[in-house]
C-alpha cells in the first residue's frame, strides 16, 4: 500500500474533465465525488479483487463501501465468477426466463421464513415501489406510510429531492419517525381505513443522522397494528438484506413482514432485485403489472444462487459481524486514547461513525479523506459496509491508517 503523500489522481481528474462535457455533472447521484472529501479520493475506479479496489491512477484501497452494499463476499469472488462464467457461456438475456429463474425463487423461499413466493427485478427502487402497488391492490386503499428521512429509492413517491416531482406524487405518503410507535399509531388513526402499507427499513440508516436499530416494541407494535387495521407491512431490506441475516433482517426479532424487498447484496454485485411475499398476497402480486426487459436475465440469477450458497457455506454473515466488531472496537479504542469524541452506530456489518460536535461533517470529511489517502475507502456521510472477504489482517491494516487519520483530526480540531 502506498503512503499518504504518494496518492495522486491525475487520470481521475482527466476523466472527470471529459465526463463533465458529455454527462450532466460528470458523475451524479450517490457516486458524485462531491459527497466525498474533494482532493483525497479518486473519481473513477479501475478494478477490484477480494476486499481491495484500485483506482484509475493505480492507487490501492481496502474497500469499506462495497459498491454501496452489493459486494458481500468480495470483488470477483471465485465461486460467483465461476457460476457467472458458466451461465454466460450458455446465455444471459433471452425471450423467456432460464432455469435459474425457478432455481433462485426456490432457494429464496427455502431460506426466507416470511416468503411463500418471489418476484424478480433489477433495482431496489423497482421492488419498493412494486411492494406499495401490491399492498394497494390487496387492500383497495391508496395511502402509504414511511418513516421520515428514510431512503427507499429514486421513484417519485420517495426520492430524497423534490426537484422535478409534482406534489401530487407525494400526496398519498404520510410519514412518522423511526421507532416511534405512538407516532405511527397516530398517523394510522388520522388516516383510518385509508392506509395500504407501512414500509420500514431494516434499521434506521438515513443519510447523515446516526443510525438506529429497531426496538422490539416498535417492530412488534407495527406488526400488531398492521394485523389489526388490515395494513400490509413491508420490510425494505434492500440495504441490509443478505448482510445481517439471510432469511430477513427482522428474523432475530421474531417479526415477519408481509412483503420483503431485497437487492444489493443478493448477487455480489450483479444487477438483481427480489420482492418476496406471504401466500395471502399472491393474488395481489399476480394482478399488478410488473416487468422489465432485463429482469429475467440469467447471469445475475446464477450469481445470486452462488452468492447465497457461499454465504451459507462459508459463514459470511458471521465473518462480517466479527470483522465489523473488530473494526468498531479498534476505532473506539483509538478515539478514546486520543481523547476524541465519536459515536458509532448501526450493526457491526453496516457501521457508521460520527464525530461529536460535527453537524457539518467537517471532521468526518477530514478523517475519511486522510484514511483514503492512506489506502482505506470509507465515506464521510454514508454508512459503511463490511464484506466477507475482510480478514483480521485487513482490519488491522485499516486501523493503522485510521490511527493516523484520527491524529490529523486531533491536530486540527482538538478532542
Ligand atoms: C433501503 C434502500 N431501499 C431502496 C434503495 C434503492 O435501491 P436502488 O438504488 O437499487 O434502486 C436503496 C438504495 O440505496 C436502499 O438503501
Amino acid at each position: 500500500m502506498t503512503s499518504a503523500h504518494l496518492y495522486t489522481f491525475d487520470r481521475s481528474e482527466d476523466l472527470m474533465t471529459r465526463a463533465r462535457k458529455v454527462i450532466p455533472s460528470g458523475v451524479y447521484g450517490h457516486m458524485s465525488p462531491t459527497l466525498l472529501t474533494v482532493g483525497s479520493y479518486p473519481m473513477f475506479l479501475a478494478r477490484g479483487e477480494g476486499c481491495r479496489i484500485w483506482d484509475v491512477d493505480g492507487n490501492e484501497y481496502i474497500d469499506f463501501m462495497c459498491s454501496y452494499g452489493p459486494i458481500v463476499l468480495g470483488h470477483r469472488h471465485p465461486k460467483v465468477e465461476q457460476a457467472v462464467n458458466a451461465q454466460r457461456a450458455q446465455v444471459d438475456c433471452q425471450n423467456l426466463p432460464s432455469e435459474k429463474w425457478v432455481e433462485l425463487a426456490e432457494l429464496l423461499v427455502s431460506i426466507t421464513p416470511a416468503a411463500d413466493w418471489v418476484v424478480f427485478a433489477k433495482n431496489g427502487s423497482d421492488v419498493t415501489s412494486w411492494a406499495l402497488a401490491v399492498a394497494r391492490a390487496h387492500t383497495g386503499r391508496d395511502k402509504v406510510t414511511m418513516t421520515s428521512g428514510a431512503y427507499h429509492g429514486t421513484h417519485p413517491w420517495c426520492a430524497p429531492l423534490p426537484t422535478g416531482i409534482p406534489a401530487a406524487e407525494r400526496a398519498l405518503v404520510a410519514t412518522f419517525q423511526y421507532n416511534d410507535l405512538e407516532g405511527l399509531k397516530r398517523v394510522i388513526a388520522e388516516n383510518k381505513g385509508q392506509v395500504a402499507a407501512i414500509i420500514i427499513n431494516a434499521f434506521r440508516h438515513d443519510v447523515f443522522p446516526y443510525q438506529e436499530m429497531p426496538t422490539l416494541d416498535f417492530l412488534k407494535g407495527a406488526r400488531a397494528l398492521c394485523d389489526q387495521e388490515g395494513i400490509v407491512l413491508v420490510l425494505d431490506d434492500v440495504r441490509a438484506g443478505f448482510r445481517l441475516n439471510l432469511g430477513g433482517s427482522w428474523e432475530p426479532y421474531g417479526v415477519r413482514p408481509d412483503l420483503r424487498c431485497c437487492s444489493k447484496a443478493i448477487a455480489n454485485g450483479y444487477p438483481l432485485a427480489a420482492g418476496m411475499g406471504r401466500e395471502e398476497l399472491r393474488g395481489a402480486a399476480q394482478s399488478v403489472f410488473f416487468t422489465g426487459t432485463y429482469w429475467g436475465a440469467a447471469v445475475p440469477m446464477a450469481a445470486a444462487i452462488a452468492t447465497i450458497n457461499t454465504l451459507r457455506e462459508e459463514g459470511g454473515i458471521e465473518q462480517m459481524r466479527a470483522m465489523g466488531q473488530r473494526f468498531r472496537d479498534g476505532l473506539e479504542q483509538q478515539a478514546r486514547s486520543l481523547g476524541i469524541g465519536i459515536n458509532q452506530t448501526g450493526p457491526p456489518a453496516i457501521p457508521f461513525l460520527v464525530f461529536d460536535g460535527d453537524p457539518g461533517f467537517e471532521r468526518s470529511c477530514l478523517f475519511c479523506g486522510e484514511a483514503a489517502r492512506r489506502g482505506v475507502f470509507l465515506h464521510p456521510r454514508h454508512n459503511w459496509f463490511l464484506m466477507a472477504a475482510h480478514t483480521e489482517r485487513d482490519i488491522d491494516q485499516t486501523l493503522a491508517a485510521t490511527e493516523e487519520a484520527f491524529k490529523v483530526v486531533k491536530a486540527k480540531y482538538g478532542g
